[in-house]
């Protein structure tokens, strides 16, 4: 019989790993269609994005340009702290390009409204916002999410690139932390 590691004792699966992924093929197949016979860039918010934004790239089936952008609002707590910090900017231009965005997820919506204020004044010809999760009930900033995978309640959720204090994001699902 396997056993959990220990320093998974006290996680819960909340999105299994099959759920994810079957989700992020829908996503991808709904860009594709949207954005037919053009290139779209694809930046991903670091660092929670990074596995969603593996997966989801490759349901699209059109050229992509692939692009990051670091940006946090929260430091090593569960509570945001109402700053961002802009830690990566984008190599390239935007201007006139097709471009998506890609979040873990939108809590109180300020990393997205700060992001996409930033990216409208690059003159893209699009600009479109994709995310894998969505906390209704915490919105502040009422930003429209084009593509979301899940919406949640108002719980701290860890795995499949979101992290508690830099700790979980290698698990391969969305996990509920049940605390020490
Ligand atoms: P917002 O600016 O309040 O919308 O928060 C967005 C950022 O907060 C996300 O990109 C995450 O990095 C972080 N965040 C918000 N809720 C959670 C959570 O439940 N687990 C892990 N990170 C979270």
């Amino acid at each position: 019989m396997s056993t959990i590691p220990s320093h998974l004792k006290n996680v819960d699966v909340f999105i299994s790993e099959e759920k994810i992924q079957s989700r992020i093929s829908q996503l991808g197949q709904e860009i594709t269609n949207d954005f037919a016979g053009e290139e779209i860039v694809v930046i991903g918010v670091l660092n929670g994005a990074f596995m969603f934004c593996a997966d989801l790239i490759r349901q699209i089936k059109l050229p992509v340009h692939l692009e990051f952008m670091g940006a946090s609002s929260y430091g090593d707590g569960t509570e945001s702290s109402g700053q961002l910090d802009i830690t990566l900017d984008l190599k390239k231009s935007i201007e006139g390009k097709n471009v998506v965005v890609v979040e873990d997820i939108v809590d109180t919506g300020l990393t997205l409204k700060y992001l996409l204020a930033d990216l409208k004044n690059r003159s893209p010809k699009s600009l479109k916002t994709c995310s894998l999760l969505h906390k209704p009930s915490k919105t502040q900033h009422h930003i429209p999410i084009n593509y979301l995978a899940f919406e949640v309640e108002d719980q701290f959720v860890i795995g499949y690139g979101l992290d508690l204090a830099g700790k979980y994001r290698e698990l391969p699902f969305i996990g509920l932390y049940r605390g020490e």
